[in-house]
């Protein structure tokens, strides 16, 4: 099984294959609780398993996934989260992959994997800590 299937099995799973990640995270490391107080782990679910599209993409990234994992670092700055976290959130984000794939699982898809979560982690470490956003105005005077 090669990263692209994997994400289509994740994606396309009935029952969300990442159910249970932040259980996880916060059982082994339970310092990353503090950062997700007050969070929506059902909202936070979907929206890392959106994510794992534009991760997927390693090592021939493409521009716009590119500036969405710019824009996700900036955020993640921006909440204080230290890049010392990274290592053990991805640790477990493969774990729980791993689990759901069951006896699909295996070494190279493993780092597979942890290749492109860590790649996508460097992007969003290297992201500015502050984006401006500019909207153009409608008006034309
Ligand atoms: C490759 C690694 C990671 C990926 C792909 C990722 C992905 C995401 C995504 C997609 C969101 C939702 C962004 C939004 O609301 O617009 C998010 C939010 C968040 N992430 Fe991460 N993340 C990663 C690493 C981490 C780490 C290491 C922490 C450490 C604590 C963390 C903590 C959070 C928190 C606190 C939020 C906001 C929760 C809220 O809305 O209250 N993430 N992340």
């Amino acid at each position: 099984m090669e990263l692209d299937e994997s994400v289509e099995a994740i994606l396309s799973d009935e029952s969300n294959a990442l159910d249970g990640f932040y259980e996880r995270l916060f059982q082994r490391y339970p310092e990353f609780k503090y950062f997700f107080a007050g969070a929506n782990v059902k909202r936070q679910t979907a929206m890392l398993t959106m994510a794992l599209l534009a991760v997927k993409q390693y090592p021939a990234l493409r521009r716009s996934s590119k500036d969405y994992l710019e824009v996700l670092g900036t955020k993640h700055h921006g909440l204080g989260i230290a890049n010392e976290l990274f290592p053990k959130f991805i640790e477990v984000l493969v774990e729980t992959i791993a689990e759901f794939h069951g006896n699909d699982w295996n070494a190279a898809l493993d780092k597979q994997w942890t290749d492109a979560l860590n790649y996508a982690a460097a992007i969003m470490h290297q992201s500015p800590h502050e984006l401006v956003f500019r909207v153009t105005s409608a008006s034309s005077s």
